[in-house]
């Protein structure tokens, strides 16, 4: 099949266990990317379920045109706006489960123009959206040092953020940084070289700031409660310590009741409910030695999946 080729999907089997498919559910992929996930949701849903897909990037877009199935829909978009892309669907309160794989898909990185990698030689672009106005050579090249620095340092957790900001600004006083690779050879005079290749963390900074990867997250994570269907799931999948805190204090902040009183003439569900409890069943999942063997892209991946408590449903 097309996507095996182009992107090796992670954590697949148990991120769509954690989804507990139901024949005549309805789901949403909020990153289609190569259909990994998608597909696999489709071959467990019955007659009359329904997936929802969506993507930021047309090209993925035009890989999920492909699969023609009555029970599919693929729409173009952010998930941030999930509302506005599902509107005409009507599904608040009756998706069954909901799946983000985050980050950035195969066909993105090992694309030259699409600018991503370092390995690779290319314009420095970066946007998982071409038609997004601000590209990474626009950005870096009308920036002062102080916002490089903060980016890479926030973003990126980049210990050497501001020799390497201070360095791109000289250079580009004399001529404009316009290539991967002149972004790379920068950062690579500066880090040392360990078991990453040098611009790693830099390269990640810059691509999290140009497509605002955590501002997506956090508003899509507030909305998806509007969303789910009671005992609904959530699955997301994230490669770095910055997503996944987001998702993980988002869980938390519906699921923690504090230390009450021993003996209180009230029941756990008022307790729960006045506490604001959404989430149960949170687990958190890591890809196995043998996956990570196989796949060396997965060593980071984490997946957090919880399960929707509706407070309108009466016990
Ligand atoms: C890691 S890939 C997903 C791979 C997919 N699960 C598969 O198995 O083929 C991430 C995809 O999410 C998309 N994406 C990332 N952030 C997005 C956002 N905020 N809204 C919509 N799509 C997004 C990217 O364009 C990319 O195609």
């Amino acid at each position: 099949m097309m996507n095996k080729k182009i992107h090796e999907t992670v954590l697949l089997n148990e991120s769509i266990n954690s989804l507990k498919i139901k024949k005549n559910g309805i789901y949403f992929d909020g990153t289609f990317g190569c259909g990994g996930h998608s597909k696999e949701i489709l071959k467990k849903l019955g007659k009359h379920g329904k997936l929802y897909a969506i993507d930021r990037d047309p090209q993925s877009i035009e890989i999920g045109k492909k699969i023609s199935d009555p029970r599919f829909y693929i729409i173009h978009g952010n998930f941030s706006n999930i509302d506005i892309l599902l509107k005409k669907y009507n599904l608040k309160n009756k998706i069954d489960g909901m799946i983000l794989d985050l980050g950035i898909s195969s066909l993105q990185i090992m694309s030259k123009k699409r600018g991503f990698s370092f390995y690779l030689d290319g314009p420095l672009d970066m946007r998982m959206n071409p038609n997004d106005k601000i590209s990474a050579f626009k950005w870096i090249n009308s920036s002062n040092t102080k916002d490089i620095y903060y980016v890479l340092k926030n973003f990126g957790e980049e210990r050497f953020a501001k020799k390497i900001a201070h360095k791109i600004s000289i250079i580009k006083k004399k001529k404009l940084i316009s290539t991967t690779k002149e972004l790379s050879q920068i950062i690579e005079s500066i880090v040392p070289r360990k078991n990453k290749h040098p611009a790693t963390k830099s390269f990640q900074a810059i691509r999290i700031f140009i497509n605002k990867e955590l501002d997506e997250l956090n508003i899509f994570l507030k909305k998806s409660l509007n969303f789910l269907n009671h005992k609904g799931k959530i699955s997301i999948i994230s490669f770095h310590s910055l997503e996944d805190r987001i998702v993980k204090r988002f869980i938390n902040k519906y699921n923690k009741i504090p230390n009450i009183p021993v003996g209180l003439p009230i029941s756990e569900n008022q307790i729960k409910k006045m506490y604001n409890i959404k989430f149960k069943n949170i687990h958190r999942i890591f890809p196995s030695l043998k996956e990570i063997k196989k796949n060396i892209k997965s060593r980071s991946a984490i997946l957090r999946t919880a399960t929707f408590k509706s407070q309108n449903i009466k016990k």
